[in-house]
């Protein structure tokens, strides 16, 4: 049950890809911040927690690539025709998933903030950083790309989904 098959997600690659999902969108909202300077709802609700989130992110996805690793020879199989370009697209899934809370963690190395997660001092405030802020302008151009990556995979997954094949059921 917890190990993926070749039929189905394990229960621990669902909980991985659903909660990741949820905690993604919920980072995306840091968009919001361009409307208003960030002074409404999504502003003040969902924001204030994007480095606590994103650093919990940070942990989740290295969890999840340890864990794809161990489940790579009993995974669903892709069908032979699309199995490259399904590959590469998770590949780069995973690979935003990765480089999203990095950079974000160069930002604050880089303004010399330090980086504070639910309470926690994981890096302390110190000088400001110039490579480290150059990784760190990568953030916002990642965060389009990942979105854009995300649209297409919520459509092919759909798109599978209302051709009648098994996709979508054995990720849910
Ligand atoms: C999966 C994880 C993450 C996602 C999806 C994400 C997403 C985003 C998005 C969408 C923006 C707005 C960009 C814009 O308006 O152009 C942003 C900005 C920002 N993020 Fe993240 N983020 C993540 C992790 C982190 C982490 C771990 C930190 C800090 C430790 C962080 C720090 C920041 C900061 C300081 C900004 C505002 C500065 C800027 O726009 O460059 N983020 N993030
Ligand atoms: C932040 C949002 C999301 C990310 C980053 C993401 C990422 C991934 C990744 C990397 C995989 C490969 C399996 C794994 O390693 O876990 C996967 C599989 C899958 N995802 Fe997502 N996903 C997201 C949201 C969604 C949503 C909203 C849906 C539903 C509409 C969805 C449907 C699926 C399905 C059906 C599979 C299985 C595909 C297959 O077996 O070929 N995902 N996703």
């Amino acid at each position: 049950m917890i190990n993926d098959s070749r039929t189905q997600y394990g229960m621990l690659s669902k909980i991985l890809h659903w909660g990741m999902a949820l905690l993604i969108g919920w980072q995306l909202m840091k968009f919001g911040d361009r409307i208003a300077d960030g002074e409404h709802w999504v502003g003040q609700t969902m924001v204030p927690w994007h480095v606590s989130i994103g650093s919990l992110l940070l942990v989740l996805i290295v969890a999840r690539i340890i864990w794809a690793a161990s489940q790579h020879k009993h995974r669903p199989e892709q069908d032979p025709q699309t199995a490259r370009l399904v590959k590469a697209g998770h590949g780069l899934l995973y690979a935003g998933m990765l480089l999203m809370p990095l950079t974000g963690m160069m930002v604050m190395l880089g303004g010399g903030y330090g980086v504070n997660a639910f309470g926690l001092q994981l890096i302390a405030k110190g000088e400001e950083l110039g490579w480290a802020a150059t990784l760190g302008s990568l953030h916002s151009p990642l965060a389009w790309a990942l979105t854009a990556l995300i649209i297409g995979h919520i459509g092919m997954a759909l798109l599978h989904h209302f051709r009648g094949e098994a996709v979508l059921k054995r990720m849910v």
